[in-house]
């Protein structure tokens, strides 16, 4: 049978680590949003178990929307265009955005959106991002509320993907050299 671990190589942020780590962003959170009213926008697909356990270990009330936008397609290199694969549903027009994203990596992604809904007329669009690769940044999108930083790996899990598989994986992990063999970087 096969097992979501076999293509493992290594563990880089462990289930424990992460859950630590999104509860005490969430505590701080729940503190800084306590006299607004917090609209948490998730980038699907990758920040689905990000938005999952962050908005449970929140202790305000927060309303959620979702909006599906990709920047990699099947490789493991940015084609540095944004798609939007689904658009949200709220109107962001005077509301306190809080996104979550599941990884920073140039950052193009999260500069994109933050314009977006700015353009849109959100009062206030702030960042959590899980995870950042500071080496990779090239933009200086502003993420308030941070993660892990991690070095420039290829990392799948809690979300994130390679080719849309791993992202059932409960933890970070590295794959096997021999699963991106023959891809074109
Ligand atoms: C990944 C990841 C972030 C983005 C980060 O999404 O989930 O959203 O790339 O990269 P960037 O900082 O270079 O923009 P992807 O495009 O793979 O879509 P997915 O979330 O559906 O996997
Ligand atoms: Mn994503
Ligand atoms: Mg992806």
């Amino acid at each position: 049978i096969a097992d979501v671990r076999d293509d493992i190589d290594h563990e880089l942020v462990s289930t424990t680590q992460i859950h630590d780590k999104i509860a005490a962003v969430a505590a701080r959170v729940s503190k800084d949003y306590r006299d607004h009213n917090i609209l948490l926008v998730a980038v699907l697909k990758g920040a689905i178990n990000t938005m999952a356990a962050f908005s449970q270990a929140l202790s305000i009330p927060a309303q959620m929307d979702f909006m599906s936008i990709s920047s990699y397609g099947s490789g493991t290199v940015s084609s540095g265009s944004i798609t939007i694969r689904q658009d949200l549903s709220t109107d962001v027009k005077g509301r306190h955005v809080l996104i979550v994203e599941d990884i920073v990596d140039s950052g193009r992604t999260l500069d994109w959106l933050v314009k977006e809904l700015k353009r849109r007329g959100a009062a206030s669009v702030e960042v959590f991002a899980l995870l950042e690769k500071p080496s990779r940044r090239e933009t200086d999108v502003d993420v308030k509320y941070k993660g892990y930083d991690i070095p420039d790996e290829f990392v799948v899990g809690f979300g994130l993907d390679y080719d849309e598989r791993f992202r059932n994986l409960d933890s970070i992990a590295v794959l096997k050299a021999e699963v991106y063999q023959g891809e074109q970087a």
